[in-house]
């Protein structure tokens, strides 16, 4: 009995005293900030649902301004969902919320989807933010599906999800069957919540044992990160470790770094396990102390693009490098991070917030937030999608404004007790 008390007062002691450490380190939000970027984006996002009206799902604009919208299948599907979420959440605001609904709900078909490893990105973000605000038990069973279609592309032999079914190397051979790419870990919060929804701990194993994988494998020794890792499927040996959307394969791309960051705040939240705290930690260290940081905090799009005697292999897209362009996504991905984890590291993590709140204020500012109007109604501009595939060259992308978002919502919630994901 008395241990139990013990056990149960224990993460309460906790929560008070790094609650007591966040508030005493770190100054509350700037509100008027926070409040004058929300108005912007529901003006924004209610201009975007009338543009949008009968299309497919916002991606990001073409050359001449022009809306491109995506089938539910690709990655990005969910995340205009997840703004409308993220704005209703902000204002009460009805219609935003009313379409929040009809967006998510037009995602349903892809809870079966086993084709890729996307499922979090496409559904956590619009399911799951829809299933936090509304408590609809539908929601549940749709994320649920989800997540048991994801364990589907888990493999005990390579201890991973397969990302891909394939991965053409730019090397031109050989052609890998079981690539996994750093962005997965971004998949695994889904599997935390299955776990939580339905008692079944095998999801979460799955998403442990992937975590584990990654670090082992994915992560070098300064904590930047490969991109691509490719699998032998039936041992379980690494073939390759390459790039696809970077620079080159020895370089860091700017998301994946990024990605790396989110996902493994988020294995420290979901576990506890402080391997992967340090791991977020390392790699957010990476990121804020790499030399060719911009004084903005909005990276180049990979950091070794501009870095002085750094030598790419011979596969480098050099050719694809014509002008220095950055990437908002990673910068407002990694503003969302580092609130977060900044919550778990006592004082030491106000370093993390105040960058954090750095990049905030330069996405807001206008070398990075659109004016109405311009931009096809999107937030952020000047994003990066992939340079070497020859697409989405400085342009918005509707997952970069998912972020900031995320990003504006956690720095409101700071000092705040608040449910869920924040
Ligand atoms: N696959 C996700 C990304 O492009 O970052």
């Amino acid at each position: 009995m008395r241990n139990s008390i013990r056990l149960s007062i224990r993460p309460v002691l906790y929560l008070m005293l790094t609650g007591l450490t966040a508030l005493l380190s770190f100054s509350p939000a700037d509100s008027a900030f926070v409040s004058e970027n929300m108005a912007h984006a529901n003006a924004l996002l209610k201009n975007m649902l009338r543009q949008a009206s009968g299309t497919t799902f916002p991606k990001t604009i073409d050359a001449s301004g022009k809306l491109k919208s995506t089938s539910m299948y690709d990655w990005t599907s969910g995340f205009f969902a997840g703004n409308l979420w993220y704005a209703y959440e902000a204002s009460h605001d009805e219609t935003l919320r009313q379409a929040a609904i009809q967006w998510t709900e037009k995602l349903a078909p892809v809870q079966m989807f086993t084709g890729n490893h996307d499922l979090g990105f496409m559904m956590y973000c619009s399911y799951g933010n829809a299933y936090r605000l509304t408590g609809n038990p539908a929601y549940k069973a749709v994320l649920v599906q989800s997540a048991k279609s994801l364990a589907t592309r888990f493999s005990s032999v390579t201890g991973s999800i397969k990302s891909w079914d394939k991965f053409v190397s730019w090397h031109g051979q050989p052609t890998y069957t079981f690539p996994v790419i750093i962005d997965n870990m971004m998949n695994l919060e889904l599997l935390f919540f299955a776990s939580r929804a339905t008692g079944d701990l095998s999801f979460r194993q799955i998403a442990v044992t992937h975590a584990n994988t990654v670090l082992k494998n994915q992560i070098r020794p300064d904590f930047s990160c490969y991109h691509v890792v490719c699998y032998d499927d039936k041992t379980g040996a690494v073939l390759g470790r390459e790039t696809a959307q970077g620079y080159a394969d020895n370089s860091t791309w700017s998301r994946g770094q990024a990605w790396g960051i989110y996902g493994f705040t988020v294995m420290y939240r979901e576990t506890r396990d402080p391997v992967y705290l340090d791991a977020a930690r390392r790699m957010a260290d990476y990121y804020l102390t790499n030399k060719n940081m911009p004084a903005d905090k909005i990276p180049y799009w990979d950091f070794n693009l501009y870095q002085p005697g750094f030598t790419p292999g011979p596969e480098a897209h050099t050719a694809e490098v014509t002008a220095p362009l950055r990437d908002a996504s990673a910068a407002a991905i990694t503003a969302s991070a580092l609130l977060e984890l900044g919550g778990y590291l006592g004082r030491a993590g106000t370093t993390y917030r105040l960058a954090a709140v750095t990049m905030l204020r330069s996405l807001a500012s206008p070398d990075y937030r659109a004016n109405p109007g311009e931009n096809g109604n999107f937030i952020l501009k000047h994003s990066v999608g992939s340079i070497p595939h020859g697409f989405e060259r400085d342009v918005p992308l509707v997952y970069a404004d998912y972020y900031f978002l995320e990003a504006l919502l956690r720095y409101a919630a700071l000092g705040k007790a608040r449910p869920g994901r924040y």
